[in-house]
């Protein structure tokens, strides 16, 4: 789940990802691509994060996130393992979404956190958007979600972005979403 090993070869930091963008409910963010000096600032949110959101994200309750990981968590090829994280007008952090490549061929397993406060306003929603798109052009033709059985809100917004979902298993139900043809595109504006 989104910890395969392997050995990143490091692109040009794509900075024509970067947008402001605004959410369905009319908050408006600024998105950029992770780089690898997110360091610190990911090791901040992930120590201030609540235990509840730490383990729908990660699944067990209590995640070793050591610093490797928050290492391995920024280092971004952009291509086989991107992530975008999106900042309030007043440079909050609000939240992040991720792709990774998954040993599969073409296929990548997406998630997306968002910090409680800033939640339902459509930040999710949005980040997946950007990342499914990405994910599409990269060459990825199928992604995966997983989240745990009892996590409404991690279902509602991966089904809202077309993803289906399979049987559940250990508590866990994984969704995918074929991206042949091309099936959504991120919202933008400048
Ligand atoms: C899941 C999570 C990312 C949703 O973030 P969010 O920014 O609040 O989601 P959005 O505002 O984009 O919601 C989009 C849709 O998802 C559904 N949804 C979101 N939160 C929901 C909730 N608490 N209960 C039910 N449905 C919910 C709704 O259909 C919503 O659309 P609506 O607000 O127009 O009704 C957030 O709750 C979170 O970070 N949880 C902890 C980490 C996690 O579970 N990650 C997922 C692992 S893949």
């Amino acid at each position: 789940m989104l910890a395969t090993a392997s050995i990143l070869i490091m692109n040009t930091y794509p900075t024509e990802l970067e947008a402001w963008v605004t959410t369905a409910s009319g908050e408006r963010l600024f998105v950029r691509p992770v780089r690898a000096d997110d360091a610190t600032l990911l090791r901040r949110e992930v120590d201030q994060a609540d235990p509840e959101t730490l383990y729908q994200r990660f699944f067990t309750p209590q995640p070793r996130i050591n610093d490797d990981t928050i290492t391995y968590l920024t280092a971004i090829d952009y291509q086989r393992r991107m992530a975008l994280v999106a900042f309030t007008e007043d440079g909050e952090a609000a939240g992040i979404a991720r792709y990774e490549a998954l040993e599969a061929p073409n296929r990548a397993e997406v998630a997306v956190t968002v910090k409680p406060s800033m939640r339902r306003r459509g930040i999710a929603r949005l980040l997946l958007e950007m990342v499914v798109h990405r994910a599409h052009e990269s060459g990825f033709d199928e992604l995966e979600a997983v989240c745990l059985i009892e996590n409404e809100a991690a279902i509602n917004v991966v089904s809202s972005l077309g993803f289906e979902f399979g049987p559940p298993d250990q508590g866990l139900v994984i969704a995918t979403l074929p991206l042949n043809p091309r099936t959504t595109s991120a919202s933008t504006s400048s």
